[in-house]
């Protein structure tokens, strides 16, 4: 029996390394794609005439175009199959896309933009529809947008384009060249889940009632991203720690911080770290430690762990992170 043509395709997750939260306010970020954990797409012709289907196999969820999406997992997906179908780009009968994601929801590593990254790449893949990773950063954006509202699109643009990035709302992206040798870091996961839109709403109300206050820590947070570009670029590992450091304090004092989050970043400085920082929204989630080796980084997932973390692992910047699994 012959397979079906099936085209597979994978997305990085990503790291803010500086800069969350003011990129909202049009300040600048750094933000970086990590080869692991990552989203993982199938796209398959199974035959015209029957409807296009995704299965979300993390949720044992499946979904058909024209039925109405049971459950919240399955929305972005429906988001996905109609700009396929509209651009032309997919028929709107005759396949399945069947997605994977290693990459924990709600924890600041970009897990949806991730899986509609490879989904995207997936349809492309199979349908041979040439795009460009604008293109791809564009769509992924829409989708986002149905996830978290008003987002500054630093997500869509470090996952589409698999690449380090200085990113600023509304302006062409900056790819980072640097750092030349592989950046190695120590990520760990609170446990705790938050709601990226929630804590951007969050932020706003407070700087509805302390505007001086917070675009001063967003002017802050600003310049340590586009110092931390040139640090990132020179491979200067201890100015980026110590950026990452500085960063995290004003984040905490923006009120993004949690006491689990306050413990691990302690923790990681403590076991070594040359820096260390919560990841993404903030409110729990993941945070990330700068470490100068490999085994350092190992060393600081382990710190990590006994520290309380759900889970840590070791990681390191990928570029190109985007990878064609199958033809
Ligand atoms: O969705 P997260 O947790 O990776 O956070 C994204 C970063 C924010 O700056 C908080 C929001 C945004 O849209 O940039």
């Amino acid at each position: 029996m012959t397979r079906a043509p099936a085209f597979t395709a994978r997305a990085p997750s990503k790291l803010i390394l500086l800069g969350e939260h003011a990129v909202v306010y049009g300040h600048p970020a750094v933000a970086v794609p990590l080869g692991e954990p990552f989203a993982q797409a199938t796209a398959r012709l199974v035959g015209p005439g029957g409807p296009v289907g995704v299965e979300l196999q993390d949720f044992g969820l499946a979904w058909l175009r024209g039925s109405e999406p049971s459950a919240e997992e399955a929305r972005p997906f429906s988001r996905i199959v109609e700009i396929c179908v509209a651009s032309g780009m997919a028929p709107d009968n005759g396949w399945t896309l069947t997605v994977r994601s290693a990459v924990p929801i709600g924890c600041g590593l970009g897990s949806g933009a991730a899986v509609a990254a490879a989904s995207f790449k997936a349809v492309y893949g199979l349908f041979g529809a040439r795009r460009c990773d604008r293109e791809l950063c564009s769509s992924v954006y829409e989708v986002e947008k149905l996830l978290h509202g008003t987002p500054s699109g630093v997500d869509n643009t470090v996952i589409a384009y698999g690449r380090p990035v200085l990113f600023r709302k509304g302006e062409a992206p900056t790819f980072l060249s640097g750092p030349g040798a592989p950046l190695f870091l120590a990520v760990a996961d609170t446990g705790l889940r938050h709601k990226t839109a929630e804590v951007v709403a969050e932020v706003a109300r407070l700087r509805s009632q302390a505007a001086a206050l917070l675009d001063e820590a967003f002017r802050g947070i600003g310049a340590l991203a586009r110092e931390g570009a040139a640090a990132f670029e020179k491979g200067d590992l201890s100015a980026l720690g110590r950026l990452m450091n500085e960063d995290h304090r004003l984040l905490r004092g923006i009120g993004v911080s949690a006491p689990d989050l306050e413990r691990l970043v302690a923790a990681a400085r403590k076991a070594g770290a040359l820096g260390a920082k919560l990841c993404g929204a903030g409110r729990g989630g993941c945070m990330a430690a700068l470490a100068d080796s490999p085994e350092a980084s190992l060393r600081l997932a382990e710190a990590l762990l006994a520290a309380g973390a759900k889970h840590a692992f070791a990681s390191q910047v990928s570029s190109p992170a985007f990878q064609k699994v199958r033809p």
